[in-house]
């Protein structure tokens, strides 16, 4: 199957510094892909750039066989290259239900321009209900965003994304602050997407990462270290050495998850 994204040669300086460095990175349709390595690695740095908030200082984004590298994010985004915020981008205001429908309605801006405003309004209802159901969160949708905790904001901001009829979607650290129950929801979740969604996923925590990625990826000083099947990355000597020596690296990653 040929790669829905591919990296050539991705490099991104701030200033005098690389922060991601001739990166090659293929990532096949449906594919759930991990990028993990220390703080200060490159992970956000790669997501800006593939998601194009962040331009690339040489090298290329290839998404769904066509160069994006040019384009601005609306573009990328338009194309089903969608990426989530550390920092939630919530309506808090606004209904749990009504977060989804603004992600609908700008999907089907065009589709549904014809339609009367009732059965627009309805029809824009009903797919946002059903993003809704698929994270959990359909017993909420009346409530106003403020009303959920963390972990249930991450799951909306899924649904939000589901919204948009992504075919990528790049997570950055989404159980970052959840609590251990938070967090099992949110990887039962992740399991449960459609299977020809391919996920791109930053995750500090190893447990997450091997539960449910298919590939991993580890960055180190803006460098890929090493790419491929979870259990090869587990036992990659090169990963381990350069974390701690001879130490498990499950310990290491554990340690470079918890940010001073
Ligand atoms: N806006 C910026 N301006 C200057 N330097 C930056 C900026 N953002 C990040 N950096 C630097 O670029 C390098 C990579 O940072 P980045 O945030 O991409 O790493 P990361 O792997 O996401 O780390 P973390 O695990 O802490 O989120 C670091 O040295 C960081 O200090
Ligand atoms: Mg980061």
């Amino acid at each position: 199957m040929s790669p829905i994204l591919e990296l050539h040669g991705l490099t991104c300086t701030y200033g005098s510094l690389t922060a991601v460095d001739h990166v090659d990175l293929t990532v096949r349709p449906g594919e759930r892909h991990a990028l993990i390595g220390p703080n200060g690695a490159g992970k956000s740095t790669l997501f800006a750039a593939v998601a194009g908030t962040l331009p690339a200082s040489d090298g290329r984004v290839m998404f769904a066989g066509r160069d994006v590298t040019a384009l601005p994010e609306p573009e990328r985004a338009r194309r089903g290259l969608v990426r989530t915020y550390q920092h939630s981008s919530l309506f808090l205001d606004c209904s749990v239900l009504d977060n989804v429908a603004l992600a609908v309605q700008r999907r089907h801006r065009v589709a549904y321009r014809f339609d009367r405003p009732a059965r627009r309004f309805r029809r824009t209802g009903a797919e946002a209900l059903r993003h809704l159901d698929a994270v959990g969160l359909a017993g909420r949708a009346e409530e106003k965003a403020a009303a959920l905790s963390h972990g249930e904001r991450r799951q909306l901001e899924v649904a939000m994304v589901l919204a948009t009829g992504p075919g990528l979607v790049m997570f950055d650290e989404p159980t970052a602050g959840m609590s251990a129950a938070e967090t099992e929801r949110f990887v039962t979740l992740m399991g449960d997407l459609p299977d020809d969604l391919t996920v791109l996923i930053v995750e500090h925590d190893l447990d997450v990462v091997f539960r449910l990625a298919g590939h991993v990826t580890v960055l180190h000083l803006g460098r890929v270290l090493a790419s491929g099947p979870p259990e090869r990355i587990r036992a990659d000597e090169a990963v381990q050495r350069a974390y701690l020596g001879s130490a498990r690296t499950e310990d290491v990653f554990i340690d470079a998850g918890e940010s001073p």
